[in-house]
């Protein structure tokens, strides 16, 4: 019996969720510098580079052999390509937002805070 009433308190909390506009997509509007300066250590070069190197080129770099399907459009091997594309990259990847890259490979989320944290606290180079 209550595995059949399951689902739907899941479908309802998921609604939940989504209608109270705190959803499981978080954007980059939606989470503030969490420095109170609202600068970051966390820099382009010292995190971000590496970061993409490891887990997003393989599919998104200009030289990559098998973009696997990875738009054209969306490149990430030079800080001016990460900083312009920044607000696709936080929704797919950075805070809780997990859809990127696709499959089991993921980042730890220590990492992905630190992606988040860059992104909103200035980009620095
Ligand atoms: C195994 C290959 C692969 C890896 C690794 C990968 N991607 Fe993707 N990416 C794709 C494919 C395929 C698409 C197009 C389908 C889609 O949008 O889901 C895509 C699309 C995207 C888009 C554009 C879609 C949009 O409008 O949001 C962004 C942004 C993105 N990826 C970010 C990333 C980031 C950031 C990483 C690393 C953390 C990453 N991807 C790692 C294959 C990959």
């Amino acid at each position: 019996m209550f595995y059949r009433f399951f689902p739907g308190v899941f479908l309802a909390f998921f609604l939940f969720v989504q209608l109270t506009g705190c959803g499981l997509w978080t954007k980059f509007e939606d989470y503030p510098c969490p420095n109170p300066d609202g600068k970051t250590k966390v820099t382009y070069t010292n995190f971000v580079k590496p970061f993409m190197t490891t887990y997003c080129d393989t599919c998104h770099s200009t030289n990559s052999m098998n973009r696997r399907g990875a738009p054209l459009a969306y490149i990430f091997d030079n800080y001016e390509s990460v900083k312009t594309l920044k607000r696709r990259i936080f929704l797919r990847s950075a805070a809780n937002n997990t859809t990127m890259p696709p499959g089991p490979d993921d980042p730890p989320e220590t990492a992905r805070m630190k992606l988040a944290e860059w992104i909103v606290c200035g980009t620095p180079k």
